[in-house]
C-alpha cells in the first residue's frame, strides 16, 4: 500500500530500465512511532528505486531502526549487526544504515563499537535526508547525520510517501518528542522535546489515506494526549478528535499513547461522544505507589489514575484498558509491588505490557540509591503475571455471547481475521473476502486471551 500526500517526491534515480533495482532488507525494533518511521523510510525508498527484501543475504543496503528503551533491545541491535555485517563479504558494496533511537543516543559511538561496518546513520529527526545521505554512502563516504536537536524542516518528512503492510488502517504520527522527565525514561533524549504535527497536515494526511480505502486510522505519539499545547495558540487534542471524526469515511479512530494527566476531562467527553473513537484505550501507570510514582517524576497518584479510569469507563461503557507498568523501580518495597498488583485488580486490564525495570544511560533513575536486585525483579515479575493471567482468562469470558465490531483486515485459509473495536483479534470462519474492509458486527462464541472466534451478524 502506498500512500502519498505527493507534496514532494524524491527524485527518481535507481529507476533506469536496464539497471538491477537495488534491495534494501528493513529491520525496525521497538514501539508504533519506529514502525510508522519505517513506513516512511520505506516510502522515501520506493520513490529512490529500490525493491524490498525479507532476505538481508542479498539485500544492497540493510538498514536497522533501532530502539533504546531498555537494554534488551541494545543488545539485540548490536547482535543483530554482528550478523548483517557478513552482506559484505556476500556483496562488498552493500550498504549498512543505522536509525532511530539507539543511533540517536550513542552515534558515532555505536559504529565504533560494531567494527566501523556502519555506512549511513540518522535519526528519527531526520529520515527526510535519506536521500543526501545515500548518495554521500554511494561515493564510499561515510554519511552519519545525528543532529542534537530536531531541524526547523522536521515536519518535511510528511510529504514523502509511506508504505504500509495493511490496506485498511494507518499510523498517522501528530506529534513528535516527550516534555515529561520520567526519571528511568531515555525517551525525551532521544526523541526530543514535544512538537505538535500542524493540524491541516494531519487532515490532509488522513483525507488522502480515506481516498485510498483506509478505514482505521491510528494517531500516534510519544504522548499523544499533549498535542497541540506547544503551539502559539494551543488546540486542544479533544478538538483535532473532532475534526478527524467529521472527515467522511473515517471509520475508528485509535490514539496512542497518552499519559494519564493529560487525558483531561474534554478527550474522555469527546470519546464517549464521538463513535468512530474505539473502545479500547493504552493509557501507562506504571506503578500504583504514590511514593514510586513521585519518585518516576509521574505527575499524579494512584487515586486519581483509577478517578481517570473510571471517568472513562462511563464514558465509554465496554472499554478494554491496558497499559504498561514498570516492576523493580530504584526504592520498590513489597508494600510498594502490593499497590501496583491492587491496580491490576481495580482496573482489571485487558492488556498489560509489563517491563522490569531497565537502567538507562543518563537517567535520574540510573543513580538512584538503593536499585533493586534482578532475582528480586524476575520474582515480582512472575506473581505481577500470575496475576494478570487470571484477569486476562476472566475478562475474555464476558465477551462470550457479545457481539463485537470488527475491521476484516486480512483472508487466510478459509477465515477472515480482524480486530474489534476493543482491540481484540477475532477469527470467522467464512470466505466473503468482499468484507475485508469493512467493519461487521460478529457474535462471539469462543474467547480466549487474545482472539475472539464467532460468526458473522445477518442482518
Ligand atoms: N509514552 C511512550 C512511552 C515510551 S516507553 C510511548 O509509548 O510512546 C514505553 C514503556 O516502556 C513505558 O511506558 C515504560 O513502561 C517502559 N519503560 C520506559 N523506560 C523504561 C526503563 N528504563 N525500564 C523499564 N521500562 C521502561
Ligand atoms: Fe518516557 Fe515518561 Fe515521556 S515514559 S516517553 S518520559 S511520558
Amino acid at each position: 500500500m502506498v500512500s502519498n500526500i505527493l507534496k514532494k517526491q524524491p527524485q527518481v534515480e535507481n529507476k533506469e530500465t536496464n539497471q538491477r533495482r537495488k534491495k534494501v532488507f528493513i529491520k525496525t525494533f521497538g514501539c508504533q512511532m519506529n514502525v510508522n518511521d519505517s513506513e516512511r523510510i520505506k516510502g522515501i525508498l520506493a520513490s529512490l528505486g529500490y525493491e524490498f527484501t525479507n532476505d538481508w543475504k542479498e539485500a544492497d543496503l540493510i538498514l536497522l531502526n533501532t530502539c533504546t528503551v531498555r537494554e534488551r533491545p541494545d543488545r539485540k541491535v548490536l547482535a543483530h549487526l554482528g550478523e548483517y555485517k557478513k552482506v559484505k563479504k556476500i556483496n562488498p558494496n552493500a550498504k549498512i544504515g543505522v536509525c532511530g533511537c539507539l543511533a540517536q543516543r550513542m552515534g558515532e559511538e555505536l559504529d565504533k563499537r560494531a567494527g566501523g561496518i556502519i555506512d549511513i546513520m540518522f535519526s528519527s529527526y531526520n529520515i527526510h535526508h535519506l536521500p543526501e545521505l545515500l548518495k554521500k554512502a554511494e561515493k564510499g563516504e561515510k554519511a552519519i547525520e545525528i543532529l542534537p536537536e530536531p531541524p526547523k524542516d522536521e515536519w518535511e518528512m510528511f510529504e514523502y510517501p509511506t508504505i504500509r503492510e495493511n490496506p485498511y488502517w494507518a499510523f498517522i504520527t501528530i506529534m513528535k518528542g516527550c516534555d515529561k522527565d520520567c526519571t528511568y525514561c531515555i525517551v525525551p533524549q532521544t526523541r526530543g522535546r514535544e512538537r505538535s504535527r500542524p493540524i491541516r497536515s494531519i487532515l490532509e494526511e488522513i483525507k488522502f489515506l480515506v481516498k485510498d480505502g483506509v478505514k482505521e486510522i491510528h494517531l500516534l505519539g510519544q504522548n499523544v494526549t499533549a498535542w497541540g499545547k506547544d503551539f502559539e495558540n494551543p488546540i486542544p487534542f479533544s478538538y483535532l478528535l473532532y475534526k478527524i471524526a467529521e472527515i467522511d469515511g473515517v471509520e475508528r479512530i485509535r490514539f496512542t499513547t497518552g499519559y494519564p494527566t493529560d487525558l483531561t476531562d474534554d478527550v474522555i467527553k469527546a470519546m464517549g461522544e464521538i463513535p468512530q473513537i474505539a473502545k479500547a484505550l493504552h493509557l501507562p501507570f506504571q506503578s500504583g505507589s504514590n511514593r514510586i510514582l513521585k519518585l518516576m517524576h509521574r505527575y499524579y497518584t494512584k487515586e486519581e489514575y483509577l478517578e481517570k479510569i473510571q471517568k472513562l469507563k462511563e464514558a465509554k461503557p465496554g472499554i478494554a484498558l491496558s497499559a504498561d507498568v514498570i516492576v523493580g523501580f530504584p526504592g520498590e518495597t513489597e508494600e510498594d509491588f502490593l499497590e501496583t498488583l491492587d491496580v491490576l485488580e481495580k482496573v482489571r486490564f485487558e492488556q498489560l505490557f509489563s517491563f522490569k525495570y531497565s537502567p538507562r544511560p543518563g537517567t535520574p533513575a540510573a543513580e538512584y540509591p538503593n536499585q533493586v536486585p534482578d532475582d528480586v525483579k524476575t520474582e515480582r515479575m512472575h506473581r505481577l503475571l500470575e496475576v494478570q493471567k487470571r484477569i486476562m482468562n476472566e475478562e475474555a469470558k464476558k465477551y462470550e455471547g457479545q457481539t463485537v465490531e470488527v475491521l476484516f483486515e486480512r483472508y487466510s485459509d478459509g477465515k477472515l481475521i480482524g480486530r474489534s473495536s476493543e482491540n481484540k483479534w477475532v477469527e470467522v470462519n467464512s470466505d466473503r473476502k468482499e468484507l475485508l474492509g469493512k467493519i461487521v458486527p460478529v457474535k462471539v462464541n469462543k474467547a480466549s486471551v487474545y482472539v475472539l472466534y464467532g460468526d458473522i451478524v445477518e442482518n
